[in-house]
């Protein structure tokens, strides 16, 4: 059951607009980066989590993590450039440091209240034979197609679709190779394992693995979900 899980957390986004990287971002006292490493760690198939930080924070990150105690299970390496230069050094950094990995994890330190039930059930998935695996939710707003003018074009049916959260899981291999093609864009990691044309499954997801991302999201984390949490 055991895997590996990357977080790439060296972006310098100030979206939150408090000074500091979004990962570093406290909810009750408590960054989002170590709430989504607990989480990880919580759900007892995850046995070594790499994060990335920003090449000049990574005493900083790693200060943040020290509460968990769990050094030995926790890695902070220097990300890269972009977010996929981050994911591949973190993918690098832990297929160095544990052998034998068969499934890795890429989490988003702004899901930090992700249920380890949720890790869990992706973890299962992979290890069952997807290649990849992503938690999803039905979408409960009716979606239209709109041009740049605004003008709507069309109503998508929205029973056919799902929002997309992490963790995202995958077989090393299948990750590998979408992280060999150089230049591509995809808002998330399954999106590249999709374009070198392996299926992706989905999965349950769940509300509480909401991106915390503005200043109101944080506000839902405080009132409601960090007292749930703690
Ligand atoms: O900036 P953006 O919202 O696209 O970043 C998405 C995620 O990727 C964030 O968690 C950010 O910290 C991470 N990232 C990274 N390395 C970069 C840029 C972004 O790990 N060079």
């Amino acid at each position: 059951m055991n895997a590996v899980a990357l977080v790439p957390a060296a972006g310098r986004g100030r979206r939150l607009g408090a000074g500091m990287p979004k990962a570093l971002v406290p909810v009750a006292g408590e960054s989002l980066l170590l709430r989504a490493v607990r989480g990880l760690l919580a759900s007892g198939c995850v046995q070594h989590v790499v994060v990335a930080a920003p090449d000049d924070g990574v005493t900083l990150v790693e200060d943040d993590l020290a509460p968990l105690g769990a050094a030995d299970a926790v890695h902070v390496v220097a990300g890269g450039a972009e977010r996929t230069d981050s994911v591949r050094i973190a993918l690098e950094a832990a297929l160095a440091r544990v052998s034998g990995v068969t499934t890795v994890l890429v989490h988003d330190a702004a899901r930090a209240f992700t249920p380890p039930s949720v890790v869990r059930t992706v973890v299962e998935a992979v290890q069952r034979g997807a290649p990849a695996v992503v938690p999803v939710l039905p979408v409960a707003d009716t979606v239209k197609q709109v041009d740049v003018d605004g003008a709507v074009e069309h109503t998508v049916d929205r029973n056919a679709l799902r929002a997309v959260q992490t963790p995202q899981g995958f077989t090393v291999t299948v990750l590998r190779e979408a992280y060999e093609i150089d230049g591509d864009i995809a808002t998330d990691d399954a999106g590249l394992v999709e374009r070198v044309g392996h299926p992706v499954l989905a999965v349950p997801g769940h509300p509480h693995a909401l991106k915390i991302t503005t200043a109101f999201d944080l506000a839902i984390a405080e009132r409601v979900l960090a007292p749930a949490a703690s």
